[in-house]
């Protein structure tokens, strides 16, 4: 399959090398000093773009792709208020989309394990959530993708109405702490506790290759697709 990296920072560096040993051919590398129509005339030799770059600029990218007929995978998180404009415009090019706020195989059976305590939790009186995610010192937004997703699960399955970074008016949110430290790839972990009891799920990323392997995945899955997806139309979740 022929690839194109949109975002050539340290994950379109960790895709390029999962890519190539899963016989894929890089085409185009495209990063912020490109100009727009090199893009365009490179993005066409691809099947799949695969997208990480920065929240600013994410839909400018997708959208690019999606018009120049070519499909996209996109995991830069913090841009997800516009993901309908960007369904929207995937529809309209008869085209094909597939975003995860994190691609680690790992981290989506995480999101399942949380789906399923919220069930259970309702069983424990006077229960207290909360989520704390930690990752490395350039990551611009927060909370991360992940932790939104953590929480949104949570509170879809249990009496709890959305989330909160207020630690101090929670009004029956679920309160999230960010963390922003050395080098650390990505740690989240969610505290359901109660007056006799603490129960804690916990991940973490030990390299950026969990997240590169589910986005090729992901690129592989969506060749020939139209359509919108994530990761439970790939892992069958
Ligand atoms: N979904 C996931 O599984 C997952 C995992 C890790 C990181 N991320 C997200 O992916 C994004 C990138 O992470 P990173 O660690 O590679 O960051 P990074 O800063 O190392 O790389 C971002 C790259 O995007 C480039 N860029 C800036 N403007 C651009 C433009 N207009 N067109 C193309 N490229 C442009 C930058 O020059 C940089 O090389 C972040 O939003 C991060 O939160 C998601």
């Amino acid at each position: 399959m022929n690839i194109a990296i949109v975002g050539y920072g340290k994950m379109g560096h960790a895709i390029e090398q999962i890519a190539q040993e899963r016989n894929h051919k890089i085409v185009a590398r495209i990063d912020a000093e490109m100009m727009l129509s090199e893009k365009t005339n490179l993005l066409k030799k691809a099947d799949v773009a695969i997208e990480f770059s920065t929240p600013e600029t994410a839909v400018a990218n997708i959208s690019a792709c999606l018009k120049a007929g070519v499909r996209v995978v996109s995991g830069t998180t913090g841009w997800l208020e516009q993901l309908d404009k960007i369904k929207a415009l995937c529809k309209q090019q008869n085209s094909a989309f597939f975003y995860a706020s994190n691609f680690s195989i790992g981290v989506n059976i995480f999101f399942e394990l949380n789906k399923q305590m919220a069930k259970m939790s309702q069983h424990i009186d006077n229960l207290t959530v909360g989520v704390k995610e930690t990752h490395h010192i350039h990551k611009k937004d927060a909370p991360s993708g992940t932790a939104i997703t953590i929480a949104e699960t949570i509170a879809k399955n249990s009496d709890f109405d959305g989330w909160t970074m207020d630690s101090e008016n929670k009004k029956n949110k679920i309160p999230i702490q960010a963390i922003r430290k050395d080098d650390i790839f990505g740690i989240h972990e969610v505290n359901f506790n109660s007056a006799v009891d603490k129960i804690t799920l916990r991940h973490e990323s030990l390299s950026r290759r969990g997240f590169a392997h589910g986005a090729v995945l992901a690129a592989e899955f969506l060749n020939g697709q139209t359509g919108y997806f994530g990761m439970k139309d790939l892992l069958g979740l």
